[in-house]
C-alpha cells in the first residue's frame, strides 16, 4: 500500500478534509496521529478507522499551545515513531467580520490558531525528518490567502502567511529530502457532513459545485505520496476552477 509504514500526523482531523485525510491514510497503509480539541469526535473517527483495521492514535490537543504540540509529538514518537508526514490542516475560518469590527483579540486567536499552530508543528516535526532525509509536510491553506476574502482579511491574512512560509521553508529543506506544499481548497462541502464525496451546488466555481472532502484528501495523500517526489515549495489551488471575488 502506499503508505506502509509511513507515520503521518495530521491536525484538526476530527472532521472534513482533516477526518478524510486521517481516513485516507488509513486505508492506504498508514499509521495515522489524529490532533484535534474535539476529543468526542476524535473518538468516532478513532472507531470508524479501528472497524476496518487502520491503526489510529487520536490525542486532544490545540495546536495554538507550543506545550501542548511538543506533548502530542512525543506521545505520538511513543507510540508509533517518528512523524514521516504532517498535514497541517487545524484553522479557525468561520468568523465574517468587516476589517474595522475585527478585534485585536479576534487577530491574536486567528494568528495563534492559523499560523503559529502550524509553526509549533512543524518544528516539532522538522528535526526527525531532516535526520531521516525524509519528510512531507503539507499546509492547508485556502484561495482566502490567494485573492483575499472581504470580510475575512483577519483569515485571508492567516492563510497567505502559510503559502509564503512554504515556499520558504522548502527552499531551506529541499536538498535534505523534505517536501513542503500548501494545497488551497476554494469551496468545500460542509464538514460535519458525514457523506466524505458529499458536494453541493456553489456559484463560488465555475464547475458549479463544491469540491467533497475526499477530492481535497485525495490532492493531499498525492503530495504526501512518493509519486510526488519531485514537487515542494508550491500552493496547489482545488477550488473546481474559482469564480474570483
Ligand atoms: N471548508 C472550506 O470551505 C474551506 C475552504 C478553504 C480552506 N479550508 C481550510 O481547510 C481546513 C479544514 O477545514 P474544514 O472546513 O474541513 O474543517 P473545519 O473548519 O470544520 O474543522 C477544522 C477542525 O480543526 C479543529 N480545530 C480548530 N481549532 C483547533 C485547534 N486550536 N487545535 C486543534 N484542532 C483545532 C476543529 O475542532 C475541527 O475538527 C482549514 O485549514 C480551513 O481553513 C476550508
Amino acid at each position: 500500500m502506499r503508505f506502509d509504514k509511513r507515520i503521518v500526523l495530521v491536525t484538526g482531523a476530527a472532521v472534513g478534509i482533516g477526518r478524510a485525510c486521517a481516513i485516507k491514510f488509513a486505508a492506504e497503509g498508514a499509521k495515522v496521529v489524529a490532533l484535534d480539541v474535539n476529543g468526542e469526535k476524535l473518538e468516532i473517527l478513532k472507531k470508524e478507522i479501528e472497524r476496518t483495521n487502520g491503526e489510529i492514535l487520536t490525542l486532544v490537543c490545540d495546536v495554538s499551545s507550543e506545550e501542548a504540540v511538543n506533548n502530542a509529538f512525543k506521545r505520538a514518537k511513543e507510540h508509533f515513531g517518528n512523524v514521516d508526514i504532517l498535514i497541517n490542516n487545524a484553522a479557525l475560518w468561520r468568523d465574517m467580520s468587516p476589517f474595522l469590527e475585527s478585534s485585536v483579540e479576534l487577530w491574536k486567536k486567528y494568528l495563534d490558531i492559523n499560523v503559529l499552530g502550524v509553526v509549533y508543528c512543524i518544528r516539532a516535526a522538522l528535526p526527525d525528518m531532516l535526520e531521516k532525509e525524509f519528510g512531507r509536510i503539507i499546509n492547508v491553506a485556502s484561495v482566502a490567502g490567494v485573492y483575499g476574502n472581504a470580510n475575512m482579511v483577519h483569515y485571508s491574512a492567516t492563510k497567505g502567511a502559510l503559502i509564503s512560509m512554504t515556499s520558504a521553508l522548502a527552499k531551506e529543506v529541499a536538498h535534505k529530502g523534505v517536501l513542503v506544499n500548501a494545497v488551497s481548497p476554494g469551496s468545500v462541502s460542509p464538514s460535519d457532513v458525514y457523506d466524505l464525496q458529499h458536494t453541493q451546488p456553489t456559484p463560488l466555481s465555475y464547475m458549479g459545485r463544491t469540491g467533497s472532502v475526499e477530492e481535497n484528501a485525495n490532492l493531499i495523500c498525492f503530495l504526501a505520496s512518493d509519486e510526488a517526489s519531485y514537487i515542494t515549495g508550491q500552493n496547489i489551488q482545488i477550488d473546481g476552477c474559482r469564480k474570483k471575488q
